[in-house]
């Protein structure tokens, strides 16, 4: 039966999916989930940050590994397979999370880069949630809202020169988010974006062959804690968008009122 779209999403006993858990906002996202007494199913390569996650988390019996790489159908099978069993057939969230950047001039990278970030970033997003459907759907049957949350990015909104798979993932990413949206807003299905800018995690240190001379230009960060609570915040408020940091607010919204003028600030000059 539909639902009311603003009915508030509640962790306490829920079954949540989140990706990149290994790290960062995912990290830190599951330390709150946990802390909720939801259970998590945390999805990375690296097994060894997981189980070191796991055992920060206060009830660490609610933490659920499944090690592998989003990309790969085996990986997002065992996921929703273990949801199967702990939801009994229902998801109330999955959060995509799991993402990678790459710096550089467009015309200087392989083709190779553009097809990883938009595997991770987008191909394996838009998958997972293919996947997700029925037991989001169960969840919204049984009364309950279910929610999907992807982790998108400021540049999901502006581009900026140099960082082009990157803005051009995370603008897909935002396109079809928005889309899916529309099409599940009557379902009892919430489907929230969240863009940070930028935030101090090992993202830069994981970049997708990049020149390790590269520096990201980005001004001012956030730590990955403070994007974690506004992400849940968002989730638990059934916001459809957030836009973080007053910087990151600010190069958006400049952009939505004069992308004539952005294009000339942040026009790429030789000298
Ligand atoms: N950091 C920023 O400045 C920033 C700004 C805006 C948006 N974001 C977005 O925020 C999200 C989280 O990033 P973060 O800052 O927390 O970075 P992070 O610390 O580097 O975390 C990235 C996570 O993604 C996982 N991951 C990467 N590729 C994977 C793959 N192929 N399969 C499975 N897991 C994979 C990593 O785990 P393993 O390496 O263990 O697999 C890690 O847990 C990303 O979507 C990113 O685009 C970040």
């Amino acid at each position: 039966m539909p639902l009311p779209f603003q009915q508030v999403w509640s962790p306490e006993d829920s079954v949540a999916i989140v990706t990149g858990a290994s790290s960062g906002i995912g990290w830190e996202l599951t330390r709150l989930l946990v802390a909720e007494r939801s259970h998590v199913i945390v999805v990375a390569r690296r097994r060894e940050r997981l189980l070191e996650l796991a055992e920060t988390c206060d009830q660490p019996d609610r933490v659920h590994l499944v090690v592998g790489d989003v990309t790969q159908a085996g990986t997002r099978d065992e996921a929703m397979s273990l949801a199967d069993d702990l939801g009994n057939g229902g998801l109330d969230l999955l959060v995509n999370n799991a993402g990678v950047g790459a710096i550089g001039p467009f015309a200087e990278a392989s083709a190779e880069r553009m097809r990883k970030v938009m595997e991770v970033n987008f191909f394996a997003p838009v998958e997972w949630t293919r996947a997700a459907m029925p037991r989001l759907r169960c969840v919204a049957e049984r009364g309950k809202r279910s929610v999907v949350c992807n982790i998108g990015s400021v540049l999901g909104h502006r581009a900026v020169p140099d960082k082009s798979e990157y803005c051009a993932s995370k603008f897909a990413l935002h396109g079809w988010n928005d889309s899916l949206r529309a099409e599940l807003i009557h379902d009892g299905i919430g489907v929230t974006l969240v863009s940070p800018s930028t935030t101090q995690s090992e993202f830069f240190d994981a970049l997708v062959d990049t020149d390790p001379n590269q520096k990201s230009k980005s001004i001012g960060s956030w730590p990955p804690s403070r994007v974690a609570t506004a992400t849940l915040d968002a989730i638990k408020r059934g916001r459809s968008e957030v836009i973080l940091s007053l910087g990151g607010k600010a190069l958006v919204y400049a952009d939505r009122v004069s992308p004539p003028v952005m294009n000339g600030i942040l026009a790429k000059r030789g000298d």
